[in-house]
Parts: structure tokens; C-alpha cells; sequence
């Protein structure tokens, strides 16, 4: 006979595991991949807020309630960022990942350059990068062909990229100088201008199934793979390693650590900043 705690602790299970299969099927967010504890920590922000008290009570929310599924995808994805994120990294972007590849490029008839920003939210890392380019190369981007490719998953966070329209608040780490250089202030709002909208394009991608994506100069991935399970990060970032071109660069978040084949086969490039080489 089962004690009534163990029947309590039964019954979560079987509603996690119920909760799980629903999102899977409804969202096609599969979280399995995901670690555990993050999985759980983001539903409870939705149980808190729908009052529900356990997960039974917040399948019956989602029941009634269809709109509380893209309020779910949005809380399960997690799409905090900023322009310039961990601003230390881009100085050493800036001052020799960036210049490398343009070097690498000067020399030869092939003057694309293709970069990466996978798991890319709202869009900022995918124009900070667009503005880095525009303010290193000068006049001379008109030689170069440079195609920033963002990725995610949540369809809202690409809508918003698209659009690349961000408050006083997102634009806080962007130096005056490229504020003034870049965007268009309409009322509050900043409006990204063309020149960078013409480096960047955005589409829906799930790192995880969707197809292998490569020929790139440079990968970004940055503080997406931390919520994941080991195993799927060592896979991802042997794809990231497939997917770049010799020579390229893959850039991780600043509390990620690369684990796995992929770590052998990397050089470190900047081992505190997390950039590596192919
Ligand atoms: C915390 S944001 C990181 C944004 C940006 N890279 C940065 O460092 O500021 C994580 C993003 O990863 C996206 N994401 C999560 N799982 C994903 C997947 N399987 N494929 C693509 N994007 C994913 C989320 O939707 C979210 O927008």
C-alpha cells in the first residue's frame, strides 16, 4: 500500500510527465533536452502566476486557457539579452576575431562572410555584431558581401528582431556613438536603420531538430546550451564545429564551458572570453 505522501509525489510525476508530453505535442518544444532543474524553475514562474497549485491544476489552465501556451513557449525559452552582452567579449571581437576574418578574406575573390547568432532572441547580438562590421570596415564594406543569420525558436522574439525596433532600456550598453550612427529615434523608440538590417536576416530554427546549418566564418552561441542536457550540448557544439568554415571562430556565454569531441578538436582562441578557433 502506498503511503499518502508517496501517492502525492506519484501523482506529480505523472502530471510533470502528462504537463511534458503536452507542451511536446502542442509546441513542439521537446523537454527532454532541457535540464530538469531549469525546466521546472520556468514552469513554476507560470504556475505561480495562473495560482495554480500543482501541475494538474496548471494542465486544466492550459485546457481553458489556449493563449496561456505562447505566454508558456515564452517563459519556457527564456529570450533575456542585450546589445553588447558581456561587453569584454566584443572588445575582443572587435580588436581581433573580427579583424582575423576580414584578413582572412582580403586576399582572395571570396569576400562573403557569414556569421551566425543561434538562439538570437530579440535580435541585438545579430546587430551588435552588424554594427561592428559596419564601424571596422568603413567604406570598405561595400567589398564585402557579410550575411549575419539569426535563429531561434520563439516566433515572438524573431517578430522583434525583424521589426529591430528596442526602448531606452535594451539600448543601454550601446555606445552614443552608434545609437547616433544606427538608429533612428522615433519617440522613445530606437529603430535599427537599413545599413544593419541589410547585414542581418532572421528565421525560425530549432538547434536541437532542426537541419544542420554550416559554411559559417563565425558562430555565436551564446547562453542558450547552459539550460541544456550534457550530452545535447556535447552534439550541438560538434555541429557548431561542423558547421564552421577553417579557421572560423565559435563564441560561447561567459558561464558556459565546452565539453566533449569538440573540445579536442577547437583551439582556445580566448579562453576566459570563451572564443574558439577551428
Ligand atoms: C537567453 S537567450 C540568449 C540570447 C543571446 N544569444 C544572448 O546571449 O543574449 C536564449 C535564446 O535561445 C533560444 N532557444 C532555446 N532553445 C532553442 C533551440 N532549441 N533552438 C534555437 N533557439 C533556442 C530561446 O528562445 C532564447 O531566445
Amino acid at each position: 500500500m502506498l503511503k499518502t505522501a508517496e501517492r502525492k509525489t506519484a501523482k506529480e510525476d505523472a502530471d510533470f510527465a502528462l504537463l511534458k508530453s503536452i507542451i511536446k505535442t502542442k509546441l513542439g518544444f521537446n523537454c527532454e533536452y532541457y535540464k530538469d532543474s531549469h525546466f521546472r524553475r520556468r514552469i513554476d514562474v507560470r504556475l505561480r502566476a495562473t495560482g495554480s497549485s500543482n501541475f494538474g491544476d496548471y494542465v486544466q489552465v492550459l485546457k481553458n486557457d489556449p493563449n496561456e501556451y505562447d505566454v508558456l513557449l515564452e517563459t519556457l525559452t527564456v529570450n533575456v539579452t542585450n546589445f553588447f552582452r558581456n561587453s569584454e567579449v566584443y572588445d575582443i571581437i572587435e580588436e581581433e576575431v573580427f579583424p582575423a576574418v576580414i584578413k582572412s578574406k582580403s586576399t582572395g575573390l571570396n569576400k562573403s562572410i557569414k556569421i551566425w547568432s543561434a538562439g538570437c532572441s530579440i535580435g541585438v547580438e545579430a546587430y551588435s555584431i552588424a554594427m561592428l562590421f559596419h564601424h571596422i570596415l568603413g567604406n570598405s564594406i561595400k567589398r564585402y558581401n557579410i550575411t549575419i543569420t539569426g535563429t531561434d525558436i520563439d516566433k515572438a522574439s524573431l517578430q522583434h528582431a525583424q521589426q529591430g525596433v528596442y526602448n531606452e532600456t535594451e539600448m543601454k550598453d550601446v555606445r552614443p556613438a552608434f545609437i547616433d550612427k544606427y538608429f533612428v529615434k522615433e519617440g522613445k523608440q530606437y529603430h535599427v536603420k537599413d545599413e544593419l538590417k541589410k547585414m542581418t536576416h532572421f528565421k525560425s530554427h530549432d538547434m536541437i531538430s532542426g537541419p544542420k546549418m554550416g559554411g559559417f566564418d563565425i558562430i555565436f552561441c551564446r547562453n542558450v546550451t547552459i539550460y541544456f542536457e550534457k550530452e545535447l550540448q556535447e552534439k550541438l557544439y560538434m555541429n557548431f564545429y561542423n558547421g564552421l568554415n577553417e579557421n572560423g571562430f565559435f563564441v560561447m556565454g561567459k558561464t558556459e564551458t565546452l565539453i566533449g569531441p569538440s573540445k579536442d578538436l577547437f583551439k582556445s582562441f580566448n579562453a576566459k572570453e570563451r572564443i574558439y578557433a577551428k
